[in-house]
């Protein structure tokens, strides 16, 4: 389903609202350009998770865990190399391990990342149709009975 959101917060809603579906061991992989709004939705899907903490980009530390009624483990593919190199970091970083722990993986830049995906991840990409609007498109999972 398409997702339009007019603003931060509608993005925002959209993260929550999935995460009313998810349940441990489900993979969300978000794709989009920089800075179109992956944090923003995880923020709302951290919330949805019952996660109080404050959601920061994992950018430099590549994963970052929290705590919630489900955790959450959110991982930023940003600084991987690509190709062998993203390959190894993950394995060095027990990258699999994370969806065996009865939490939600939730991935931005997923597609620097692709071949490590599991076949069952909810994908999430979303596309900027001008500078505050953003076409959300999430794939692999049913909203329709969300209220959305
Ligand atoms: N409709 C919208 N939904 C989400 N963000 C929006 C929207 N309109 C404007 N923005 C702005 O876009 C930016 C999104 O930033 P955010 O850090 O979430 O992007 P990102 O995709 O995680 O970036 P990065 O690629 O650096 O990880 C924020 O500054 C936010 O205020
Ligand atoms: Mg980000």
């Amino acid at each position: 389903m398409v997702i339009n959101s007019r603003t931060e917060a509608d993005t925002e809603r959209a993260g929550f609202i999935l995460a009313q579906k998810l349940t441990g061991g489900d993979v969300v992989a978000l794709r989009g350009g920089l800075g179109v709004g992956k944090t923003v939705f995880t923020r709302g899907l951290a919330r949805g998770l019952g996660v109080n903490a404050r959601v920061v980009s994992p950018t430099y530390n590549i994963v970052n865990e929290y705590e919630g009624r489900l955790p959450l483990f959110h991982f930023d593919m940003y600084r991987m190399g690509g190709g062998v190199r993203t390959e190894q970091e993950l394995f060095d970083i027990g990258f699999d391990e994370y969806f065996e722990r009865g939490g939600v993986v939730c991935i931005e830049w997923s597609e620097l990342a692709e071949d490590a995906l599991p076949s069952g991840a909810v994908r999430d990409s979303i596309e900027a149709t001008s500078d505050d609007t953003r076409a959300i498109t999430i794939e692999g999972i049913s909203l329709d009975d969300a209220g959305v």
